[in-house]
C-alpha cells in the first residue's frame, strides 16, 4: 500500500516526539502537520508540563486531548518548538502562515530554543515564493501596505473572509520570487502596519523533519 500525504505528516509527527526532552512546556504550532503532532503529544501527556500554543485552534485541541495549555507569558524561554510549513529550503527558510497563524507562531518560535519543522516531501523547494506570501496587516492600513508590496513587485490579494486571532487581516502575496528572504523578511517588517510577514529566514528551522514514502529524513543546516 504506498504512503499517503498523511501518513507521512503522522510520521514525521512521531519523529518530532524524540526532540520533547521530559517535564517540558512544548511550542506547538498549527495546521494539519501540527494537528498530527498533537495526537502524538497526547500519548506523552504525562511526561510534560504543558504547552504553549501558536493560536486558538491548536489550544482548543490540545485541551481536548487534557494537555494543559500554559500562557507564553508564564512559560518563559520554550526548549522547543514543533511546527509545519507551507514552503521550506534546504536552507530552512521557511513560508508560514497558509493557517493566518503567523504572528503568533512566529512570537513563539522566537522564544524557543529550538525549532523543529515536520513536513511532508511537497513543502520542500529550491526558491521560495511560489505558496502566496501571507503578510498580517492592521486593517486601517490595508490599502498603503497593499501599494508598498506592488512596489516590491508582488501581487497581494486580501484573504477574503479571514480576521486573524490578533484581529487584523491577512494579505497573501502572489508572485514573487524570493532569492534573498532574509533580506525580504525585514524590508516587509518595515512597512508601516505589516504585523508579521510569513517569512522564517532570520530565525529560520534548526531541524526539518521530512516525510518521504522511504521514510522520515533528518535535515540540519
Ligand atoms: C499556519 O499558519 C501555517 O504556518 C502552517 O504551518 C502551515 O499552513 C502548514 O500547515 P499544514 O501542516 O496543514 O500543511
Amino acid at each position: 500500500m504506498s504512503m499517503t500525504q498523511d501518513d507521512m505528516k503522522r510520521a514525521v509527527a512521531q519523529a518530532a516526539i524524540a526532540h520533547v526532552p521530559n517535564d517540558c512546556i512544548v511550542g506547538v504550532g498549527t495546521g494539519s502537520t501540527a494537528n498530527f503532532f498533537i495526537d502524538e503529544l497526547a500519548r506523552i501527556k504525562h511526561k510534560l508540563q504543558g504547552a504553549v500554543a501558536s493560536s486558538e485552534a491548536s489550544a482548543r485541541r490540545l485541551q481536548g486531548h487534557g494537555i494543559e495549555v500554559i500562557s507564553l507569558n508564564d512559560a518563559g524561554t520554550l526548549p522547543v518548538y514543533v511546527d509545519g510549513a507551507d514552503e521550506i529550503t534546504r536552507h530552512l527558510h521557511m513560508v508560514k502562515g497558509g493557517g493566518g497563524a503567523l504572528t503568533r507562531e512566529k512570537i513563539v518560535a522566537a522564544a524557543s530554543k529550538k525549532f523543529v519543522c515536520v513536513c511532508d516531501a511537497s513543502k520542500l523547494v529550491d526558491v521560495l515564493g511560489k505558496f502566496p506570501l501571507p503578510v498580517e496587516v492592521i486593517p486601517m492600513a490595508r490599502s498603503y501596505v497593499a501599494r508598498e508590496l506592488v512596489k516590491l513587485g508582488g501581487q497581494p490579494r486580501l484573504r477574503e473572509g479571514f480576521t486573524t486571532d490578533n484581529g487584523n487581516i491577512i494579505l497573501d502575496v502572489h508572485g514573487l520570487s524570493i532569492m534573498n528572504p532574509v533580506e525580504l523578511e525585514t524590508m516587509l517588517n518595515n512597512i508601516a502596519g505589516v504585523v508579521t510577514n510569513g517569512l522564517f529566514a532570520r530565525r529560520a528551522a534548526d531541524v526539518l523533519l521530512l516525510g518521504s514514502p522511504d521514510g522520515v529524513q533528518t535535515l540540519v543546516v
